[in-house]
């Protein structure tokens, strides 16, 4: 895992200000203490001061050194309200209603990186993506040039012979359900992206269908087709191939008999799902059965980092996350 190590160094270095809506939830606060501890990043905890330090204090955590937040009480909810009208104006939203919202700290922690306030958010330990997603897309919005927040998985297998060194990128395995052809390219394109800047890798694109260069006709293998095409069109410098089968995509020999031209099949690095039932379904099976570590959802073409977890994450996957949003709030920002 020189990767994570790699991408930790970098955080320790950027000093991010990450926030965590869910601030009195125990992993979030087990992860605070690793993240303070290890100088991470600077993190803000949302939520009631004194419920955060009851939870802290019966679960055994030091997270002196937090910034704690309340969004009830907070001194900047009226500039923070007078923002979310401006966005949202054309859409009725009204003052007093935005001051409702922000008492929900998954709407109070976009609008402390809209306002500069902070670098980056992680939430989901508890809160369904929806609830994560539904404010950041509404309030932080998309990067100039992109439509579409979509999420990568970094992908560790077993066998270095498989993607760059043992790593693969996948996508979109958390956000789009059923993409267009233009929405797929852009996936593409932003998860080529994230590939370089994360994990420093020469991205090779395969496009995934059931059919491979044409050897299946279907709308399904089309829409694959034409995303490729479009991708190339968005960017003409990335090396991208499609629509191709995974064993084209990943074994040099099925590459040979199936794709003998292309730059990608036989040794493609980042694997782009024609939907999101076949992606989340696929880096799970990858995970599960192959026994590979899945980092992520990593969210990209996002104006700011937001990162989801799943309910089932890890104390670790929590520090992981914090350090993969400050490395990203430093692409974002500084580059
Ligand atoms: N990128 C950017 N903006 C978006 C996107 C997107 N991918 N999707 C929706 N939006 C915007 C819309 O334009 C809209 O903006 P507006 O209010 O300014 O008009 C706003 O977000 C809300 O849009 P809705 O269409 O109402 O979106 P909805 O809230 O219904 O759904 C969501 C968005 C929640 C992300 C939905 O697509 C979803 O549920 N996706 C699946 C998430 C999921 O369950 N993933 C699997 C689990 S994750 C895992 O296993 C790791």
């Amino acid at each position: 895992m020189k990767l994570l190590e790699r991408v930790i160094k970098n955080a320790q270095e950027y000093q991010k200000r990450i926030v965590l809506p869910e601030g009195s939830e125990p992993r979030t606060l087990r992860a605070t203490e690793i993240i303070l501890k290890e100088s991470i990043a600077r993190i803000i905890l949302l939520g009631n001061p004194g419920e955060i330090a009851k939870v802290a204090e019966e679960i055994g955590v030091n997270i002196k050194g937090a910034v704690i937040v309340d969004p009830k009480t907070d001194s900047r909810r009226s500039a923070y309200a007078d923002v979310m009208v401006e966005i949202r104006k054309s859409k009725g939203l009204t003052k007093e209603a935005a001051l409702d919202m922000l008492n929900d700290p998954l709407v109070f922690a976009p609008l402390m990186i809209k306002n500069g306030d902070a670098d980056g958010e992680i939430a989901g330990a508890v809160n369904a993506t929806g609830d994560v997603l539904r404010p950041a897309f509404q309030f932080v919005k998309t990067l100039p040039g992109v439509s579409v927040v979509s999420g990568a998985f970094l992908m560790f297998v077993n066998d270095p012979h498989f993607g760059h060194d043992g790593i693969l990128v996948f996508a979109d395995c958390a956000v789009m359900p059923d993409p267009d052809e233009r929405q797929l390219a852009e996936i593409a394109v932003t998860t080529a992206k994230t590939a370089k800047a994360i994990v420093g890798m020469e991205p090779r694109i395969a496009m995934l269908s059931f059919s491979t260069k044409g050897s299946a006709a279907h709308p399904l293998v089309d829409k694959v087709a034409n995303a490729t095409r479009i991708a190339k069109e968005m960017d003409p410098s990335l090396k991208i191939d499609g629509e191709m089968q995974l064993d084209a995509a990943l074994m040099p020999d099925v590459a040979k008999l199936k794709a003998p031209d292309s730059e990608v099949a036989g040794r493609a690095n980042v694997l782009v799902f024609p939907g999101l039932e076949a992606a989340n379904i696929g880096y799970k099976l990858v995970q599960r059965l192959a026994n590979a570590e899945a980092i992520g959802p990593v969210l990209q073409g996002m104006a700011a980092p937001i990162n989801d977890l799943s309910r089932g994450c890890s104390v670790s996957d929590i520090v992981n996350m914090v350090a993969i949003t400050s490395n990203q709030a430093a692409a974002v920002f500084e580059k």
